[in-house]
Formats: structure tokens, sequence, C-alpha cells
């Protein structure tokens, strides 16, 4: 048995359209360990939201295992995947992906409502508050800047209390400031709630806040 709470054992990944077949990821093999902040770099088109997909089971790939927690789960059930995918995954996503006629709180306690849940609103407020936003709590995504829904886009990932949180240049559309305070945040989230997450980035800066950085060159994966 493996320590590490994500793990990826010799996954490819071609993309085949008409005329060509893009190797996007090509024999990698990644473990993540609990509470670990990783950055994941490399040039455009080099796999890195591929490898994201695949890691959060967006996308499967053509060949290799993932195992969450030591269970491999390439080979479960649609249902049994996407119960996986609701409760032990959370994602994070460059345009933040927050539904406009809920207020921020709203927004948070979504996922867990969908999943027949009851969400702890004290946790749920304590979330907030790391994350600076206690004052958009009533507040609909319009009204709110694009670091604080980016921060309201955090909160409700963690709120589920994952096992890994996934973000796919969450920065992207943020400027260098708020860039950088999203990533510190997200740096401290992983330490104060131990949370395991990977983060695909172009932020030179966020490098320094991550506890490990991954390098993706032409499908390949290197530390
Ligand atoms: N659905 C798809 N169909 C065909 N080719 C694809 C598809 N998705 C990705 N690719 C190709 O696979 C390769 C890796 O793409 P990927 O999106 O993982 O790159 P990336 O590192 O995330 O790039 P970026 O920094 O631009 O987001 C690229 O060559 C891309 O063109
Ligand atoms: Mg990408």
């Amino acid at each position: 048995m493996s320590d590490y709470i994500l793990e990826a054992r010799n996954i490819s990944k071609t993309y085949r359209t008409s005329e060509v077949a893009v190797e996007a990821l090509k024999d990698c093999s990644v473990g993540f360990v609990k509470g670990e902040f990783t950055a994941v770099v490399g040039k455009s088109g080099s796999g890195k939201s591929t490898l994201l997909h695949i890691l959060g089971t967006l996308d499967t790939p053509d060949r290799g295992e993932l195992f969450l927690s030591g269970e491999s789960i390439l080979n479960l059930p649609d249902k049994e995947l996407s119960r996986i995918r609701r409760r032990k995954i959370g994602f994070v996503y460059q345009d933040y992906s927050l539904f406009p006629e809920y207020t921020a709180y709203e927004n948070i306690i979504l996922p867990i409502r969908l999943d027949s849940g009851k969400e702890n609103a004290e946790d749920v407020d304590k979330i907030m508050a790391d994350l600076g936003i206690t004052h958009c709590r009533d507040k609909f995504p319009g009204e709110m800047s694009g670091g604080e829904q980016q921060r309201t886009a955090i909160a409700r990932a963690l709120a589920i209390h994952p096992d890994v949180i996934l973000a796919d240049e969450p920065t992207g559309n943020l400027d260098a400031e708020n860039s950088l305070e999203v990533i510190r945040l997200l740096s401290e989230a992983s330490r104060i709630y131990d949370q395991t997450i990977i983060m695909v980035t172009h932020d030179r800066e966020a490098s320094e806040y991550a506890d490990r950085i991954l390098k993706i060159s032409d499908g390949v994966v290197s530390e």
C-alpha cells in the first residue's frame, strides 16, 4: 500500500481526430500525498489539462490506472464514479463557474445539498472567513470582483472536504495582484485543512507557494 491519497500509474492518452493523433500523455506515473499543494507547469499544449481531467475522472485514459486512497477506481461503474466525483474531488475552474442566481453562500453549499446532505453552517462560515469573503455571504456573483468570485469557488470546493482539489489555471482571469492573493489562499487552505491541492498554473510566482512543482513537457511528467 502506498501513502498516496491520489495516484496515477502508467497513464497514456491519445486524442484522435480524422487527420492526426496527438499523444497528450505518455506513460505518466505520479502520486500525491495528503495535504500537499502541487503546481503543475508546462507549455501550452503540453498535457496539463489532460492530466488534471484524468486525475478528476472527467476523462478516461487509454492505458493506466488511477488510485484514490489506495482503491483502483477507473473500472468502477459510472454511478459509483460520479459519487466519487461529487464527494471526493473538488474542482476549481478558470471561469469560476458560479451560479449567477445564487448568493455566494448558496453557491458554496450547493454541492453538499445536491448530494442530499446538510451543510455545517459553522464550517462554511469558517471557510468563508479563512478566504476573506465573509462580506460576500449574501452577494450574487455579479456583485463580486473576480478575485472574490474565485475565492467563493475555492470555498465551494473546500466545503465538501474532498480528498483532492483540482484547479486548472484558477488565476487565468485575474490580474497579478488578485492572482497572487488567490494562490496564497490556496496554499494557506492546503495547510489549515490538510487539503491536497493540484493546480495548473502559468504563474511563475505561484511556484513559490507550492510545496511541489510538477513539470509536463510533451506529455511527459517530471519533478
Ligand atoms: N479533445 C481533444 N481532441 C483532440 N486533441 C486534444 C483534445 N484535448 C486536448 N488535445 C490536444 O492534446 C494536447 C494536450 O492538451 P492539453 O489541453 O492537455 O494542454 P495544456 O497543457 O492544458 O495546454 P494549455 O496551457 O494551452 O491549457 C494538445 O496538443 C491538444 O491540442
Ligand atoms: Mg489547459
